[in-house]
């Protein structure tokens, strides 16, 4: 009882005050707040894997879940599978913070798909909460939001390759398109890229002015990505010990500040200017708008596969102050909560 209380408590904190009356009036638990989605069937053409442990025909995604953005993942997984044309080939690996129970987290996806195809992993935060220098963002420094740096020590160790996507997007395309592309030699990472973005503002003045560090992207091309979609190769990565590289450059921003974000400013410094180019339609973000305000974002031009609410607004939080953005009713319909409903009656 108590821990559904805290559990609870959590969740007001994070979800929005209209959500909060609803949840206080309720003496459901967190589980039962939740819709169950429908059944979703391969089509005839699909591959029938007979095992899906590390099987490169599945598709394998890695998602991080965590109380506070659960209705985000929840509606991520629908979306993925309600655009899948073969939905019972895609596996779920779910990273969960070991410092947490995940027996609430493991009831709610049951609960909601109980069809779906998932393993929960526990991830040892602490280190990685030792490294971590506070952000203009205070949700950027979640240790949680660091586990993509660590996917390759934390899944099994057959499984080749994965997508990792972030809690706060949709698929409206099919997945196994993005998991298919082929990475070019040498390259350990897909995503789209920006190159018309600023790449010198995700970096502070002292490390452009050091001499050796700013030396750091030469002969490089280096470009922006969102580390919210990645394709990643876990064999290169992990034969290229990319985990300890992305490592020694957290424990050099601890010394000295060389960039502002979380976790992505590590990841532009080892891998940006040596990715695979993945078309943009896969990671239309910043629908969240910026770090500071969350302001109303457009579609960036060109088609979309995915929508990717990066930045500061979430589409749920928004929709329940009754302050949503246009593109929050795209995200809507993929939403499994089911409170709102229970006062409204
Ligand atoms: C399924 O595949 C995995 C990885 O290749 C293997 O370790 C496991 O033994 C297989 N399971 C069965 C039941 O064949
Ligand atoms: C990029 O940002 C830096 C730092 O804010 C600024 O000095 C520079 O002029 C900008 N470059 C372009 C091309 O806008």
């Amino acid at each position: 009882m108590k821990f559904t209380t805290l559990i609870t408590l959590c969740i007001l904190f994070h979800f929005s005050k209209h959500t909060l009356s609803t949840i206080t009036t309720t003496t459901t638990t967190l589980e039962e707040n939740f819709k169950e989605a429908p059944k979703f069937y391969n089509s005839p053409t699909c591959t029938i894997i007979t095992n899906h442990t590390c099987s490169i025909e599945a598709v394998h995604v890695a998602m991080t879940l965590d109380v506070s953005y659960i209705r985000g993942s929840m509606a991520a997984i629908l979306s993925i599978l309600q655009h899948s044309s073969c939905p019972e080939n895609i596996i779920f690996h779910f990273i969960t913070s070991s410092s947490k129970p995940s027996t609430v987290l493991n009831r709610i996806i049951t609960n909601s798909f109980p069809y779906l195809k998932y393993q929960i992993y526990p991830f040892n935060d602490a280190p990685v909460a030792g490294l971590i220098s506070t952000s203009i963002r205070s949700a950027l420094d979640c240790p949680l939001n660091y586990a993509r740096t660590y996917l390759a020590d934390i899944l099994p160790i057959c499984l080749p390759k994965v997508v990792y996507l972030d809690s706060d997007l949709i698929l409206v395309d099919d997945i196994a398109k993005l998991a298919a592309t082929p990475l070019r030699s040498n390259t350990v990472l897909a995503a789209p890229e920006y190159c018309n973005a600023n790449f010198s503002i995700y970096f502070t003045p002292s490390f452009w002015s050091n001499p050796s560090l700013s030396l750091t992207f030469a002969n490089r091309e280096a470009c922006y990505f969102n580390t919210g979609v990645m394709v990643i190769d876990l064999q290169r990565w992990r034969s290229g010990e990319y985990t300890t590289m992305i490592r020694e450059w957290m424990e050099l921003q601890k010394r000295m500040r060389i960039y502002e974000l979380g976790s992505l400013p590590p990841f532009l410094l080892v891998f940006a200017g040596r990715i695979t180019a993945v078309d943009h339609r896969w990671n239309q973000h910043g629908l969240g708008g910026d770090n500071f305000r969350g302001l109303c974002r457009d579609l960036h031009p060109g088609p979309v596969s995915l929508l990717h609410w990066s930045g500061k607004g979430k589409p749920w939080a928004r929709l329940d102050e009754n302050r949503a953005c246009p593109l929050d009713a795209l995200w809507a319909p993929y939403d499994l909560l089911k409170t709102h409903f229970a006062i409204e009656v």
